[in-house]
């Protein structure tokens, strides 16, 4: 089959269509034929070789793929060949075909096109996992996303608006704001221009956010910090603004808070499982109903792998970008 390899840790032009063996499947997992794949942050810093893929997980980039069952091992019962799905993977979606554990796959909702698809898995585990399953937000409450028109943000935004939530977004640019908006964000914040801990004081009262999903890690720590209610918690899923920091205990005392972080990537097959399955009993109906929509930016052959990262570095796009085999 053709892949995406990482020829050496650099710039995009390190990713290379390449013939490579077909994956081989243990009994526990099924084969996909990839239809799409969708970018996510992580696979740019992993072909810097800043983030190497788990023990046992293909080395090809790619953390999420749609497509269409070419084959099952011999413990798996819920899926057939022939079946369309999308996956979440450990690496490997770059490509025409990846083996994924059965527990890792997903139906395709009614209503979303098997293409399409491949944008959701990461996405929607990763802020169900975080925002959620660990850090607890609930309907009446409020929650901060920063980076709201990301592949992440756009869906954090959709899916805490359908559970009852008051929902906050920083962004760089009033066309990604406005876009935040029209997905149901309450209260949208040009972090280039305006103080994103005043702008939260002045719109809760004084009294913060309940919950915050962050993905800059050291340069927005303290700041996050100051910007949460009583009983607050921060969820750190990116380090886009640096791992070291400094900051005052006191301010975890005064408020109570808890600080969260959550890798996706690393978690065990089992625990994986097991949120895939809290996906589909708990989002996929929402997705379903036309509740939470995909904003697919652009799409490109999967040899333009290169170009696609490109974009995803100039930050320019809004929600996601696919790559075709
Ligand atoms: N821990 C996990 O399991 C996990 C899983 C998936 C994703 N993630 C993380 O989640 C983040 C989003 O991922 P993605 O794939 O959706 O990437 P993406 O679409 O490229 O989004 C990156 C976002 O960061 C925003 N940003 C950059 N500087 C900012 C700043 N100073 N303040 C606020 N926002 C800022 C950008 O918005 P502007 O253009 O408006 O600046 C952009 O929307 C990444 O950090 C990624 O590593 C973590």
């Amino acid at each position: 089959m053709k892949a995406i390899v990482i020829t050496t840790p650099g710039s995009p032009e390190v990713l290379q269509l390449q013939e490579v063996e077909d994956p081989q499947i243990k009994d526990d997992e099924v084969l996909i034929k990839v239809e799409a794949t969708a970018l996510n942050r992580a696979d740019t810093i992993q072909r810097q070789g800043k983030y190497p893929p788990p023990r046992g997980a293909s080395p090809y980039p790619g953390l999420e793929c749609s497509g269409t069952i070419e084959a099952t091992g011999k413990f798996v019962s819920r899926w057939k060949v022939g079946d369309h799905v999308c996956a979440l993977l450990s690496g490997g979606g770059y490509a025409e075909k990846v083996a994924v554990p059965a527990g890792h796959v997903l139906p395709i909702p009614s209503g979303i096109s098997v293409k399409e698809a491949a944008a959701f898995p990461e996405v929607v585990c990763t802020v169900c996992s975080s925002v959620f399953m660990t850090s607890r937000l609930s309907a009446g409450e409020t929650f901060l996303v920063h980076g709201g028109s990301s592949g992440i943000g756009t869906f954090a935004i959709q899916i805490a608006k359908v559970r009852g939530v008051k929902v906050f977004v920083t962004a760089g640019s009033e066309d990604k704001l406005a876009v935040c908006k029209e997905l149901g964000a309450d209260v949208c914040i040009n972090y280039k221009t305006e103080d994103f801990v005043a702008r939260v004081k002045e719109e809760t009262g004084g009294k913060g956010v309940d919950v915050i999903l962050d993905c800059m890690g050291a340069a927005y720590f303290q700041r996050n910090l100051d910007s949460l209610n009583f009983d607050g918690r921060l969820h750190i899923i990116g380090l886009m603004g640096g791992a070291v920091t400094e900051f005052n205990l006191g301010s975890l005392f005064a408020k109570r808070l808890t600080v969260q972080a959550t890798g996706l990537r690393m978690r065990s097959p089992e625990n994986k499982a097991e949120i895939v399955n809290e996906v589909e009993k708990n989002v996929w109906p929402a997705v379903v109903a036309g509740k939470v929509k995909l904003l697919v930016y652009k799409q490109f052959p999967l040899s333009e792998a290169a170009e696609a990262h490109r974009l995803m570095e100039s930050s320019q796009h809004i929600g996601k970008i696919l790559l075709i085999p």
